[in-house]
């Protein structure tokens, strides 16, 4: 089967003394074992404290995106001092690049790419652009709800839905400024267009990845229509 997997970066990384990164590099190198593997690694909580910081600061949102962008690829570099030799030693920059090395067999390991999106997006292109046969998303929510589940007490989690369903649910949840949508709108769309099959896992857990990679999991399903 051909996996790619979304790692947040507040998963990986939820604080610079968490130790996540060597289980999560063992349970990649596991699926990798048995599945041609992609991987893009997000920012997390060390990409949102300089993000602030450099806007208090003046940056514009472009420069912010780019710090952000170079926080994603501080984290993949973390993760790779972990992964095998099967992962090239730097992060992965382009999806023409990641493409190539995932063919060989080899496992890219990307953060993010350009500004205007979050890693979501980056990984779902990269599903999309390999042909994947299923997309992870491994998030810090247990899967996809029918509202912010932070600000909404009766909000409820789906089990499955179609990426059309997902794309009205996200658009919906990032109108309301501040809200945290499980994965961006782009991400959504690309979802849709692509006929793609992912899931949305709660990753704190990194064994969570490897189980849903076996179709076993407690978040939600996106499937084409
Ligand atoms: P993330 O992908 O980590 O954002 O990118 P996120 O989804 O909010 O966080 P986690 O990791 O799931 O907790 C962090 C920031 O980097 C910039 C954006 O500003 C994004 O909010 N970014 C990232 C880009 O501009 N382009 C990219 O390709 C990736």
């Amino acid at each position: 089967m051909r996996v790619v997997v979304s790692i947040g970066g507040s998963v990986l990384v939820p604080a610079a003394d968490a130790d996540n990164v060597g289980p999560y590099a063992s349970v990649l190198e596991d699926i990798a074992d048995d599945h041609d593997l992609g991987v893009v690694v997000g920012g997390g909580p060390t990409a949102r404290t300089y993000i602030e910081r450099a806007r208090e600061l003046g940056a514009n949102e472009i420069e912010l995106d780019q710090l952000g962008v170079d926080v994603t690829r501080l984290n993949a570099r973390l993760l790779l001092a972990a992964l095998d030799d099967r992962s090239p030693a730097t992060p992965i920059e382009t999806h023409e690049r990641a493409r190539e090395v995932f063919r060989q067999g080899d496992v890219p390991v990307m953060g993010g790419t350009v500004a205007g999106h979050t890693t979501d997006a980056v990984a779902t292109a990269l599903a999309e652009y390999v042909d994947a046969d299923l997309l992870v998303y491994a998030t810090s929510v247990p899967g996809v709800f029918d509202a912010d589940p932070e600000r909404d007490d009766d909000a409820t989690m789906y089990d499955t839905l179609t990426a059309a369903e997902l794309v009205d649910v996200v658009a919906s949840i990032e109108m309301a400024a501040g809200s945290n949508a499980p994965v961006d709108l782009l991400a959504a769309k690309l979802l849709h267009r692509s006929g793609l099959h992912a899931t949305v896992v709660d990753g704190s857990e990194p064994a969570t990845v490897s189980a849903a990679v076996a179709g076993e999991h407690d978040g939600t399903d996106i499937r084409p229509a």
